[in-house]
């Protein structure tokens, strides 16, 4: 569609651009609170309950402190939390085993939060990293990241999540065969609701560092994961995961992350047009924080930009470590 622009003088595109009134008449998209995915770390690690010291601002919780939270969340009508678990990085396993107990970190919280805050909704992230010996999202076997394997635990490790109560599950390991497997297990076990939303176009990206401080996987890491995240040259692999995505039973899909792929969400929303997310990652929320924080960058107008750029480019929505502040922003007409 070529838009029709007669020739200056009647043309003035500044005309619409004149007051507040005609720019809010002309506006073509909109930011709502309930665009909005708060991811929250949770531990129950003593003394790790504290401020990421690459993320300010943003705190690891105890269980009931993450409930806490979600409850602030659903006051500020945020429809969702996304919870990631901070695990002693002593007690981590070659085996992964503690992924799919059903006491495990995010287990809890998922039971206390749906137990105290039965609207909002709770999602999971499925991938081993946070309970491998190794900080890989999959088994290492001979130095090598195995698929089907991983898969295997992948699946207990939803079904334990569905079965705490999660409403989404989040697989951001970039294994083959996964969301089949997760679907088929959901179904078999009584889970026709639970949803997947599934980190389809993930990128080997460097914008995870702060996150695995927060999560304490840094410096466990062995190696890197560019045998199952994607390379960041890549855009039209995106489309052919996102496809392979849905046809095995992802109800949503995702880009990660979010503000350097913003083409990647705009492909996947006119290919497809599923319901579409980006994950503004740790990375991006550190670079913003640290500007905003030195004063370099206003810190209201710099969230709201920052988010409003993924509605722009198709995304139903966002998840953002920023999501309470940016809440309160929306509710003060910001
Ligand atoms: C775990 C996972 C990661 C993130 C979300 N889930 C880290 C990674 O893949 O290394 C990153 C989130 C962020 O950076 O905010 N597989």
């Amino acid at each position: 569609m070529q838009p029709i622009i007669p020739p200056f003088p009647v043309a003035r595109l500044r005309r619409t651009r004149a007051t507040p009134a005609l720019r809010a008449l002309v506006q073509e998209n909109h930011l709502s609170v309930k665009d909005l995915i708060w991811p929250i770390f949770v531990t129950d690690v003593p003394g790790a309950d504290v401020e990421v010291a690459s993320m300010p601002g943003v705190t690891r919780y105890t269980v009931e402190g993450a409930v806490r939270a979600a409850e602030m969340a659903a006051g500020l009508g945020i429809p969702a939390v996304c919870l990631f678990p901070y695990t002693d990085p002593a007690g981590r396993t070659e085996d992964c085993a503690e992924a799919w107990s059903p006491d495990n970190i995010a287990n809890r919280a998922i039971r206390a939060i749906k137990a105290a805050v039965p609207e909002i909704a709770v999602m999971t992230d499925i991938a081993l990293d946070p309970y491998n010996a190794n900080g890989h999202d999959g088994l290492v076997v001979n130095g090598e990241i195995v698929n089907d394997e991983t898969v295997e635990c992948l699946v207990r490790m939803g079904l334990a999540q569905a079965e705490a109560g999660a409403d989404i599950l989040g697989p951001s390991d970039m294994m083959d065969g996964r969301i089949a497997a997760l679907r088929d297990v959901l179904e078999t076990n009584g889970h026709k609701n639970v949803t997947i939303m599934s980190y389809s176009a993930k990128y080997a990206s460097t914008l995870y560092g702060p996150f695995r401080d927060a999560v304490g996987a840094s410096g466990k890491l062995v190696g890197d994961k560019k045998t199952y995240q994607m390379d960041p040259a890549n855009a039209d692999e995106a489309l052919r995961l996102v496809a392979r995505d849905l046809s095995e039973g992802a109800d949503m899909v995702m880009v990660k992350p979010g503000m350097l792929y913003l083409d990647v969400c705009r492909q996947v929303k006119d290919t497809f047009g599923v319901p579409t997310y980006a994950y503004q990652v740790s990375g991006e929320y550190a670079m913003l924080a640290g500007a905003m924080n030195n004063g370099w960058i206003k810190r209201e107008e710099t969230i709201l930009e920052s988010l409003l750029c993924f509605r722009r480019a198709g995304c139903d929505g966002v998840l953002t470590y920023f999501a309470p502040e940016a809440a309160r922003l929306i509710h003060a007409g910001a």
